[in-house]
Parts: structure tokens; C-alpha cells; sequence
């Protein structure tokens, strides 16, 4: 009785450890699929030319491609209109969600 006290109790420290290490991916991860996912896709690489793709891109790239989109320092009409309504965070979960996606 103590033991599976004990382990049940091991095992909700680890379940809680992990969601925290998994937090910014899990938040990118529905970020993603609401609204970069419609141009950018997910795993696959994007259907259409204009449109890079974004899974498997290096994390830091990402990041500052998503913020020199937001201050305009690079331009696009579309991107820089998404981006615009980003936060820091935003862009860390985000980048931390494709960066660790494998294309197929
Ligand atoms: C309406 C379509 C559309 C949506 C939605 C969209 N994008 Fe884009 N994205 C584009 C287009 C078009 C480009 C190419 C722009 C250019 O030439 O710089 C682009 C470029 C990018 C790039 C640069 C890629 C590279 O290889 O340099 C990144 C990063 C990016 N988008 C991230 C995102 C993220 C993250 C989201 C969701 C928050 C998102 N995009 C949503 C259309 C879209």
C-alpha cells in the first residue's frame, strides 16, 4: 500500500515535470494549427511554391524571421500582417513547435 503510494506519487511528479518541459511546444503546436497551418501546412512541406515550409526549420531562424516580420524589417505583406500580432512567447512556442517537427 505504501509503495503504490509512493509510486503513484513519482509517477504525477514525472507527468507534471514533463508538461512543463512540454508546454511551449504543446502551446506552438495549437497556435500552429489554427493559423500558420493554413498557407504553411504541418509536417509535410507546403503544397504551394509561395509558401515556405517551416517544419524542421532551425529554431533560431525562425524566430528571428517571425520577428523581423513583426518590426517590418523584412517585408511581406501577408507575414508581416500575422506577425504583427505575435508576442515573444508566441514566437518561442512556435519556433520550438517546427523546429522539432520532422518532415516526412
Ligand atoms: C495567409 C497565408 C500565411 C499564413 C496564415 C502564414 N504565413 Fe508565413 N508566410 C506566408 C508567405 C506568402 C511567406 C513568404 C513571404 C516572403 O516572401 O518573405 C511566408 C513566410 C514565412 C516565414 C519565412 C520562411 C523562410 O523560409 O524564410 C516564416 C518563418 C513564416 N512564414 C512563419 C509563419 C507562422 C509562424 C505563421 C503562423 C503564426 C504563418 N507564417 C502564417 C504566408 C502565410
Amino acid at each position: 500500500m505504501k509503495l503504490t503510494l509512493f509510486s503513484s506519487i513519482l509517477l504525477m511528479v514525472t507527468l507534471v515535470a514533463n508538461n512543463v518541459q512540454a508546454a511551449s511546444i504543446y502551446a506552438g503546436k495549437s497556435k500552429a494549427a489554427a493559423v500558420c497551418s493554413q498557407c504553411h501546412s504541418i509536417k509535410a512541406l507546403s503544397a504551394d511554391a509561395p509558401f515556405p515550409s517551416l517544419a524542421g526549420q532551425n529554431q533560431d531562424y525562425l524566430k528571428k524571421a517571425l520577428k523581423e516580420y513583426r518590426d517590418k524589417t523584412r517585408v511581406s505583406d501577408i507575414m508581416n500582417a500575422i506577425a504583427g500580432s505575435l508576442t515573444d512567447r508566441d514566437i518561442n512556442n512556435i519556433a520550438a513547435y517546427y523546429s522539432q517537427l520532422k518532415t516526412e
